[in-house]
């Protein structure tokens, strides 16, 4: 809860300077392709979702890069990092604009 209203005020924050108006849109794109994936099946931010993958500091943990080989490349991240969990992360195809704007969002978690 106290990540989310953190989140919601960086959100309004970021949202009054014009400079960073379009990064708060990706970002509140990316919140939502995340919801509509179902991403929080496996995953968790703050106190929702499956908290045996926590993503709540992995804008500080991983580049956008690795990031986003995350979402385009699952099968190959879980080979090249070893990851053990079950079940394993699941190829997404989605849409550049929708893998930008997740990304962006995931980034933006930076943990507290
Ligand atoms: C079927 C379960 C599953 C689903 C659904 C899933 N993931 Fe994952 N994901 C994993 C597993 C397992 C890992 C390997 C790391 C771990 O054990 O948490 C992982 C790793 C990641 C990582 C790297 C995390 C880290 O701590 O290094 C990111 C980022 C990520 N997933 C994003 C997503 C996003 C975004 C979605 C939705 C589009 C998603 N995942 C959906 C299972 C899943």
């Amino acid at each position: 809860m106290r990540t989310m209203i953190l989140g919601f005020a960086t959100l309004a924050i970021l949202a009054a300077s014009p400079a960073f108006a379009q990064d708060a849109a990706l970002i509140e794109k990316g919140v939502q392709v995340y919801a509509d994936q179902r991403c929080r099946l496996c995953h968790s931010i703050g106190d929702e979702g499956n908290s045996k993958g926590p993503l709540d500091d992995v804008g500080a943990r991983l580049s956008v890069e690795e990031i986003t080989a995350w979402i385009e490349d699952s099968k190959g991240m879980t080979e090249s990092t070893g990851a053990a969990r079950k079940p394993a992360m699941k190829q997404f195809d989605l849409p550049d604009d929708e893998v930008g704007a997740v990304v962006a969002y995931l980034s933006s978690l930076k943990g507290s």
